[in-house]
């Protein structure tokens, strides 16, 4: 039986050579290889059941994290895996797995056997239905590029503080997430009318008497067209970090949408009531001070990311020579789409417009660049993103208690010699 174990010692399988190239840059051709493969080696040939968990096993070796703060990663927790991207890294469309943030709410599960792996789909639906890993991989697949954003990133810079991993601006990330559908998936178990929220677990290991991670997501997200059970990250399978092998993807909305290690899809008349939906990332209808009482029917569970932008080069605190220096970074809009960036280089006195980049999909981020001609002497330089619904970042984020969705303009400190 071929078991993933976490920590180092991961991971049995180093053979095979039925596997092309799976590495953290995009191959979707070598992913269709890779299935057909799998499934005419794996489905129904017996004398052969392990080869679907060897495929696997050796997708993952090339691409996982085995030591927290490997790759230039921040390490924000060591106590469960909180790793943070600094900033330079937001200088490609997608995101090389090993620079791709990871948030961890508890640890991750220790076994993940492949071939025993189960997905069950219940609740509100006509026939309750248990899916194998080849049953994903046997439906049709969709690909979305989509920006991953933490709800907290950000959360470092709120005044007064407020507790939660002090993230900087770097719990973000874009890839390319491919899998089936959630409606076809949903669509073998046939959701009722009464169903109208969509629940998903994941396989964490849940520590004492902590509430396990499990949010639920309204039905018309989850049967958008977009909304997938990704198996695949950049082409490659599902890195154990981010979810192997199948993960929930709610494109544009806040990562904690986004279930990792799924292993439990159940159909709801009403929201899921836990930690996770309430008190957990949920935003005040109204403006609240610091230290003011917050009823929870005055705050709404969070859904899509905010207008934002971020700056990747050149870094805060860095000295550059006077002349031409290239600002740029990456906006990105949620649901929406960036429509303008502009650049400050006066400390929000006046803006100019940024170049955006040529690559772009609905829920990706843009990137954009700036040419600036540096003068001696120290600068604030500034970015604002704008996206087609007249969302235009604010300057100085909206305070709340948990520290959510801080989307203030981005702003870096430059000497120039
Ligand atoms: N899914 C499970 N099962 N457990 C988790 O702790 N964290 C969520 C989400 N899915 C989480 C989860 C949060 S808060 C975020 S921001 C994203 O996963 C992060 O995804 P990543 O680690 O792949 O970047």
């Amino acid at each position: 039986m071929a078991t993933l174990l976490a920590g180092p010692a991961v991971l049995t399988y180093k053979h095979s050579g039925i596997l092309p190239q799976l590495v953290s840059s995009e191959n979707m051709n070598s992913r269709r290889e890779f299935l057909k493969k799998i499934s005419s080696a794996a489905v129904g040939v017996v004398g052969v059941p392990s080869l679907l968990s060897a495929a696997w096993a050796e997708a993952q070796s090339g691409n996982r994290i085995q030591v927290p703060g490997e790759y230039g990663m921040i390490v924000r927790s060591f106590r469960f895996i909180d790793l943070e991207s600094p900033v330079e890294y937001f200088n490609s469309w997608l995101t090389p797995i090993p620079h791709f943030f990871v948030r961890n709410h508890m640890p991750e599960p220790s076994e993940l056997d492949p071939e025993a792996w189960r997905l069950t789909i219940g609740g509100e639906v006509e026939k309750p239905v248990t899916l194998k890993l080849n049953d994903l991989l046997k439906l049709p697949t969709h690909s979305v590029v989509n920006t991953l954003e933490c709800a907290g990133n950000g959360r470092a810079f709120y005044r007064p503080q407020v507790p939660g991993v002090q993230w900087g601006k770097g719990a973000l990330g874009t890839a390319r997430f491919s899998g089936p559908r959630l409606r076809d998936v949903l669509d073998r178990a046939g959701v009722k009318p009464t169903g109208k929220h969509v629940m998903f677990r994941g396989l964490d290991e849940v520590p004492g008497k902590v509430p396990p991670f499990i949010r639920s997501i309204p039905i018309e997200k989850v049967l958008d067209a977009d909304s997938l059970i990704a198996t695949h990250m950049n082409g490659a399978p599902l890195p154990k970090h981010h979810g192997f092998p199948a993960r929930a993807l709610m494109p544009g909305w806040v990562g904690a949408a986004s279930c990792k290690w799924l292993t439990e899809i159940k159909v709801l008349e009403s929201e899921f009531a836990g930690n996770f939906m309430n008190p957990g990332y949920r935003f005040p209808n109204h403006p609240v001070q610091p230290g003011e009482a917050i009823k929870p029917e005055d705050t709404h569970p969070l859904t899509a990311l905010n207008v934002k932008s971020v700056i990747a080069g050149p870094v805060d605190g860095s000295r550059v020579k006077a002349g031409p220096v290239r600002v740029h970074g990456a906006a990105w809009a949620g649901e929406a789409d960036v429509v303008k960036v502009e650049i400050s280089t006066d400390g929000g006195a006046s803006w100019n417009p940024a170049k955006l980049g040529n690559e772009h999909a609905h829920y990706a981020w843009r990137l954009w660049s700036y040419e600036w001609q540096a003068k001696a002497g120290d600068h604030s330089i500034l970015s604002r993103a704008t996206d087609n619904k007249g969302r235009v970042q604010p300057p100085t984020p909206e305070w709340n208690p948990s520290g959510y969705l801080n989307n203030a303009v981005d702003q870096v400190k430059i000497h120039v010699a």
